[in-house]
């Protein structure tokens, strides 16, 4: 071997040894630098004799040519190594299903909720909206339900610290039916309204929520009846779970701020609940004082008013027989419904 194959074969091992690229060009400066070791021996070419150089020059020339094709395959192989590298560390797996963007869907609740706007309003019924903390007056005292009277205690009411500014105590409202004084207050007959929205209570079991929903219904003019209840309502309930396969009861009953008082019950004539009376709404005509708290006289006007659960109204559409499903948030029961 003479001195140049020599110095190929330690600058290919030179570069095999460099772990990275700027290892890799130092060792490079060693035998191709401008004083590496081939660009000395190039130097030395002008002391020999022309014949001899020209020999000694190819050699040298074609040792140069090795080291730098060594080279060029250490530079290569360094950056695809760094390159895997890379790709592994970055490595996205294209198999993975995407996270998609799931779609959201009403609640039932909320389902039934515009159901009854959308009925009510086809038969003429505004939509009305008010505070669910409402004052002690409103709630009570307008709706013919004195204090100290015994019919308040129908409702385990969550009572609030503090007063509104009239002085009047406060309270998370246990039915909508204050919604029939606030409206009739603002608006002059024919009154023709519903009032859905959330109540609160102080019950918790299968059937009762602290905070539920109420649909307040009340039709008042100068000639509305008790019959106009049964017809509204009957076509209500027909509307809403899509049957003509179903009786309306009216049972008698009593509340303060109706009379006569009657609860309504529905029965379907098939499915699975064939047959069985369910209750699903209060309602009554209208008592004389309640309507004298609208401002209004009750010698001149009269009518009827309802409150129907919309929790229960809904259980019976979908044949669901806990309300706490409800309020769960479990996306598997509220799919079902979307
Ligand atoms: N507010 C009553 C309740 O929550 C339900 C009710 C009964 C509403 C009779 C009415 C009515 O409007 O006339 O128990």
């Amino acid at each position: 071997m003479n001195s140049v194959e020599q110095l190929v074969v330690t600058a290919q091992a030179d570069f095999l040894a460099a772990p990275d690229a700027a290892a890799l060009e130092n060792a490079k400066a060693k035998y191709l630098g401008k004083t590496g070791q081939i660009t000395e021996l190039m130097k030395g070419l002008g002391k020999l004799a022309a014949d001899e150089r020209k020999a000694q020059g190819a050699i040298i020339n074609a040792g140069k040519e090795q080291i730098e094709n060594a080279l060029t395959a250490r530079r290569e192989a360094l950056a695809n190594a760094q390159m895997l590298l890379r790709l592994n560390a970055e490595a996205i797996d294209v198999t993975l299903p995407g996270r998609g963007r799931s779609l959201g869907g009403l609640h039932p609740v909320m389902r039934s909720w515009e159901r009854i706007e959308a009925i009510f309003g086809s038969i003429g019924f505004e939509v009305a909206d008010g505070p669910e903390i409402e004052n002690d007056w409103t709630n009570f005292t307008a709706l013919n339900n004195p204090e100290n009277h015994p019919a308040r205690s129908m409702q385990d009411t969550f009572y609030i610290d503090g007063k509104d500014a009239t002085g009047l105590p406060l309270l998370l409202r246990p039915h909508t039916s204050p919604m029939q004084v606030r409206y009739a207050r603002r608006n002059k007959p024919p009154i023709k309204v519903i009032a859905p929205g959330r109540t609160y209570r102080v019950d918790s079991d299968a059937t009762h929520s602290p905070m539920f929903h109420q649909v307040e219904g009340l039709w008042i003019a100068d000639n509305i009846s008790f019959a106009d209840l049964k017809g509204v309502y009957l076509n209500f309930v027909k509307a809403f779970f899509e049957t003509d396969d179903l009786q309306v009861r009216f049972r008698p009953s009593y509340f303060p701020f109706t009379e006569p008082s009657a609860e309504i019950d529905i029965a379907f004539g098939s499915g699975p609940l064939k047959g069985r009376w369910l209750e699903v709404s209060g309602a009554g005509q209208v008592h004389p004082n309640v309507v004298r708290n609208f401002g209004l006289d009750p010698e001149q006007f009269v009518g009827f008013a309802f409150g129907s659960g919309i929790e229960r109204l809904t259980m019976l559409r979908y044949g669901i027989n806990d309300l706490r499903l409800f309020y769960e948030g479990d996306l598997r029961f509220l799919k079902q419904f979307n």
